[in-house]
């Protein structure tokens, strides 16, 4: 997130109303829950484990606007993998392949095909980190490690989340080399389509398990509950899901967590869980300060975006009022609004960015509002589903 006020409680109030008068969940409301939080700075990356990681990093760059700015690989002496490192404003994707059958990270994308594995917080220290929430619970992946070289060094550790999915521990105060010792910098500029943050990064957990899993961020990392979508909100004729917004408290890294609920047919959230093998990352949104140029320019490069019906255009003007951007311009290119106390957003997502229907893509502007685009999931859900029919899964 850009400048986030230090308090929030005007903007999480107004996001309790949209969401229905949900009260929030403060840490200190949290039975169990450290009174102190963990200092988290921010999203220092996402890591994808990906088939062919040289592959991926022409997509995400040529496509997104990725700026590739390091490599890692046997070149710069790593054995076993090859690591390409993108760049957009604050936002920092690697792309990771391995480089044989009994490679771990092989084995991740045989299992799950292209996905995110590693959503890194940046920290000031890794090890205090590591021993706080191993010291609440959490399952230590690997202990903090430093890594250096003349640049400088770099302390990292891991602790798992849900899945497969971990998170790393990142203090890299000071580092003076390319991204991380072991990088080297190798820099293929891409297009300008102005995103510039990662917004937040949704997680699908099985039927029954989204509790478990807020009860796990709001005890290991200090987390609050902002907002708590049921299969109310979220439903279709067809299906349904239900959803909670978990947030550091700095609100730098938000965190929505889905899982499936009982409708007609298979939940969304069901066929992702069936591709992916388990639960998982279902969308990283990026964040623009103009959505109508960025989806242009996505569009131009072959960024594909789901199509959203012209019904939902016709009742636009009702529910959103008057708004700075052209609402025929919205209809063309399929950008979604929704208005909530503080003011309005606009979001659009994307097709899924591999073969699997896993992961994707949201592109969000933010004019005030601070939700989640409530008013728009019925109308998104539906467009989603018109894709899953087609895919002969719902
Ligand atoms: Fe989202």
């Amino acid at each position: 997130m850009n400048a986030q006020p230090t308090d929030q409680s005007a903007g999480v109030r107004a996001a309790e109303k949209a969401a229905g008068e949900q009260p929030v969940l403060r840490r200190r409301d949290v039975p169990g829950a450290p009174e102190d939080a963990l200092p988290l700075r921010g999203i220092a990356y996402i890591e994808l484990y990906v088939g062919n990681a040289r592959q991926a990093a022409h997509f995400y760059r040529t496509a997104f606007g990725f700026d590739v700015v390091a490599y890692a690989g046997p070149e710069t002496g790593v054995r076993d993998r090859a690591s390409y490192v993108l760049r957009q404003g604050g936002v920092r994707l690697i792309l990771t392949a391995g480089l044989g059958p009994a490679s771990p990270i092989a084995e991740h994308a045989r299992i799950h095909g292209d996905g995110v594995h590693d959503v890194a917080f940046l920290v000031d220290d890794a090890a205090v980190a590591y021993a706080v929430t191993t010291g609440r619970g959490a399952k230590g992946i690997k202990p903090p490690t430093v890594e250096r070289n003349a640049d400088g060094l770099v302390v990292r550790a891991t602790v798992a989340a849900y899945g497969d999915t971990v998170h790393t521990f990142v203090a890299n105060d000071g580092y003076r080399g390319a991204f991380l010792p072991g990088y080297r910098a190798r820099l293929i500029p891409g297009p300008r389509v102005g995103l510039h943050q990662i917004d937040h990064v949704v997680a699908n957990v099985e039927l029954g398990k989204m509790n478990e899993w807020v009860d796990y961020y709001a005890r290991i990392f200090g987390f609050g509950q902002l907002v708590h979508f049921d299969d109310k909100d979220i439903s279709t004729e067809y299906s349904a899901l239900m959803s909670k917004v978990m947030q550091d408290g700095d609100g730098r890294i938000k965190l929505p967590i889905n899982e499936p609920a009982t409708g007609r047919k298979k939940s969304q959230i069901q066929e992702y869980l069936d591709y992916y093998q388990g639960p998982g990352v279902q969308h990283i949104a990026l964040l623009t300060d103009d959505i109508v140029a960025t989806v242009r320019a996505l569009g131009t490069h072959g960024v594909e975006f789901l199509r959203t019906p012209g019904a939902y255009y016709d009742a636009l003007p009702g529910r959103i009022g008057t708004i700075d951007e052209n609402l025929a311009e919205l209809r063309e290119l399929g950008v979604l609004a929704d208005r909530d106390d503080e003011g309005y957003l606009l979001q659009i997502f994307t097709r899924p960015v591999q073969d699997r229907p896993t992961l994707f893509f949201e592109v969000i502007q933010r004019k005030g509002s601070r939700g989640f685009g409530k008013g728009n999931f019925k109308a998104l859900f539906e467009a989603i589903e018109q894709e899953q029919a087609r895919r002969g899964n719902l």
